[in-house]
This record gives structure tokens, sequence and C-alpha cells, in this order.
């Protein structure tokens, strides 16, 4: 994880801003929860909510108080190892999904920590103390620290689902039904087309380098497919039909006994989903989320469709606005669309829900691992995983782009995962 080359950091007094803001939004999503919910684990994949809190910390401690004042004592010796992102980095004893057995620290020494190392960090900051390069390394810390803000609400969300009581982290439910919009198709022409990441703001490598690629004449839906959309695919026995699937997502279908998305549940003749605001009746209107990216696949074979590539999605959201449904909404959920997208338009392309699209996660042309990464990077992850576009209702307004690349395995559905229908023109 770092940034492109060309990349110009803020100067210290935005970035001091930025980074108090940051630290807070953190130390929010923690507010609502006690100690033990933030210290256990519910599968491999997910990590402790006090884990994010303390790793997110150890970023700033190691890259930039570690290299800045190397002769400072760490606030605790082995914090290093318990909270770096190589999780099999003190054997196998501690691999990551064990993280939700350290009971020690303490909850309360994780936020000393945090305290600790933010006053130093915004010191620093004050006095102008940080070359170039470190104070780089604090606004990358900062986009790590929104990517674990996304990853403490969907792992907080399975892990409350587990709990036969279903707590619900926040209760009121601003949501109120709206009328269905009828999915319209938006034509882009074929040619050649520039994706990627360029210029002065930030992204992360994985958005680089700029490069053309060719973009045959395509149409993509209006708007993401909805859990009305997803429940008509179940009715229509789409779990049952071996047809509609790639062979390994039915191995998949088989094996987990899949019947719909994850968190919904028979209630009568409909649905009920967990969302962060405890059960609730399936909205029909609303973007569906919590699907693997087989189950993506079956849907849009099932409906006459594709998925786009990640290329057709990046020409379609070029110009779209960069607003919607993110975390700051405090919906914690996909939301419907108010009014329909005039004629043409593509709609809520950023936000609600991640989109998969057909495109493995793979690195651009002329992409290179810099030497020297800053302990963890994108480049690492670059097999078995499919690239999903467009941030969710739990990804921070400030961290999405047009360019964005987030990534994950075929099989994974505990984050807000949804899709946009694509189709040849
Ligand atoms: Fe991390």
């Amino acid at each position: 994880m770092r940034a492109p080359p060309q990349h110009r950091p803020l100067r210290p007094g935005v970035l001091a801003e930025r980074f108090h803001a940051v630290r807070n939004a953190t130390r929010a999503l923690a507010a609502p929860l006690s100690a033990e919910d933030c210290a256990i684990q519910s599968m491999p994949d997910a990590s402790p909510v006090k884990w994010h809190l303390a790793h997110t910390t150890w970023f700033f401690e190691t890259f930039i108080l570690g290299r800045h004042e190397p002769q400072r004592a760490p606030f605790h010796p082995t914090f290093k190892y318990l909270f770096n992102s190589y999780y099999n980095a003190i054997g196998d004893r501690h691999p990551r999904p064990y993280r939700g057995l350290l009971s020690r620290p303490a909850l309360a020494e994780v936020l000393a920590y945090r305290d600790h190392v933010e006053a130093r960090i915004l010191a620093l900051l004050a006095e102008g103390a940080l070359p170039a390069d470190l104070l780089s390394l604090v606004e990358l810390g900062l986009h790590h620290e929104q990517q674990h803000q996304e990853l403490i609400l969907t792992d907080l969300k399975h892990l409350l689902s587990c709990n036969p009581l279903r707590p619900a982290y926040q209760k009121t439910w601003p949501l109120t039904p709206v009328k269905a919009r009828a999915r319209s198709w938006v034509r882009f022409a074929e040619g050649a087309r520039q994706v990627g990441h360029e210029g002065e703001g930030f992204a992360f490598d994985n958005e680089s380098p700029r490069h053309t690629v060719w973009v045959n004449e395509f149409e993509i839906a209006s708007h993401p497919v909805t859990h009305g959309d997803f429940a008509r695919f179940i009715e229509d026995s789409g779990y049952r039909r071996p047809d509609l699937w790639l062979a390994a997502g039915w191995d998949q279908v088989v094996a987990r006994g899949w019947e719909a998305p994850l968190y919904w549940e028979r209630a009568g003749d409909s649905w009920q989903t967990f969302t962060l605001r405890g059960m609730v009746p399936i909205e029909p209107n609303t973007p569906v989320c919590h699907i693997t990216f087989y189950e993506a696949e079956a849907f849009a074979r099932w409906a006459g469709a594709r998925l786009p590539t990640e290329a057709e999605w990046e020409v379609a959201a070029a110009d779209a606005p960069r607003e919607g449904n993110f975390v700051e909404s405090g919906a914690l959920h996909p939301l419907a669309m108010r009014e329909a997208p005039p004629e043409g338009a593509i709609a809520q392309i950023f936000g609600d829900v991640w989109e998969w699209t057909r495109s493995d996660y793979a690195p651009y042309p002329r992409f290179r691992t810099a030497p020297g990464a800053v302990g963890e990077y994108n480049g690492k992850f670059m097999a078995n995983q499919y690239v999903l576009r467009g941030g969710s209702c739990a990804t921070p307004a400030s961290h999405i782009r047009a360019t964005y690349r987030n990534f994950f395995p075929a099989d994974a559905r505990w984050q807000f995962s949804g899709l946009r229908l694509a189709r040849d023109a």
C-alpha cells in the first residue's frame, strides 16, 4: 500500500486537521460498543474492533514515529508484533484467526495507545518537523485507517449477526420506503479509453499507472440490482439451477447450502435481513448487498446480462458526481433512489454497495511493486480476487474515487457487496 510517485503531500496544517478528523471518526465508530464487543472476532477473515483500533495506531507509531525518532521507546514493546499486518509475524501461535484471543491488552490500554501516538504525531505536525516523505506516509496512514473504518463496521456486523440476541449497533432507522424506479440502460461508444489514476491527488499504488484500454460498445444499468430484483431471482429457483452458475460458484452453493444472500432469513412469504440496526424486512427498492462474486455472476446470467469489466465501470463512473450514501449518512445500509435519474444518467454508482466487476484483480500494465514499501501493499494480493468499485454505505466519502480498486475473493460476502448489470450493445 503506497501512493504513486507523482503524488504531492498535503501541507502539515491541512494534514493535522485531517488526522484529527479521521482518528476521531474511528473512535466514534467504537463509541457505542462495550469492551466485550470490541474484543472478539466471529470468523478468520474478520478482526476484532480492538485490533483495528490498535493496528491503525501501529501504522503511525511504526512508519512515522519509528522512523523520525527511532531512539524513542515505543508505547509498548510487544505491540509491533501484536498489531502489525503480517498476522503470522510471531509464528503459528498468533495467526490472524486468533486475534480475538487477545484479551490483553485491555480496550482501555489500546485507547491510551491511540491517545499517546496521536498526541506525538500532532505535536510533530504542529512543529513542522516531518520531512515530505513522512508527511506522505501520514496521509497514507489516514487512507489506511479509513479502510479499517469500513472493516470495523463489516466485521462488527458479522459478529453481531452471530448473537442470538440480534443486537443493534444503532437503533434508529431513518429509512422511508420509496417507489421502485425502472432500470434503464446507458450506452457507451466503443473506443480507446484512459483508465487509472494520474495527477497530484492521493491514490493507492494499484490505481496506477494510467493507461489505455480498448472498450467495445456496451450498456450499463442506470442503478444497482435491488433487494427486490434479487428476491425474484430466488423465487425463480436461482439457487437451485446449476446452469446459472460458474462451476466453482455452484460448488460453493452446494457445499455451504446457500439459498439467499448473507444475513437473509425467511419471514413468512417474504425475507428479513440483519442490519447494523437489527433485523428488518428487506426493502425491495434498495440495492442488494452481501453477495459473493459468484452470486452476482449467476444473477447477471439469469437476468440476461453480465457483470461490467472494471474498465467499463470506470468509463461509466468517470463523469458521475462523487456523491452518494456513504458512512457519513448514518444509514449504514444501502438506500433506495429518491428520484429517477435524468435520462441517460448513471445513478448510485458511488456509495450504497461495492459493485462486483468481472475483472480479476491484476496489476495494471507497467505496475511496479516499490522496494521497501510500508509493510503491506496491494501488490501482494493480486491473485484469486475480483475487483469491486464505487464504495459503500460503510465507506468514508473522502475515501472513494472513480479509479479506486477494491478487491475480495470470489466467495467473500461480509462486505457491502452488490452489483450493477452490463450488456453488450
Ligand atoms: Fe491494515
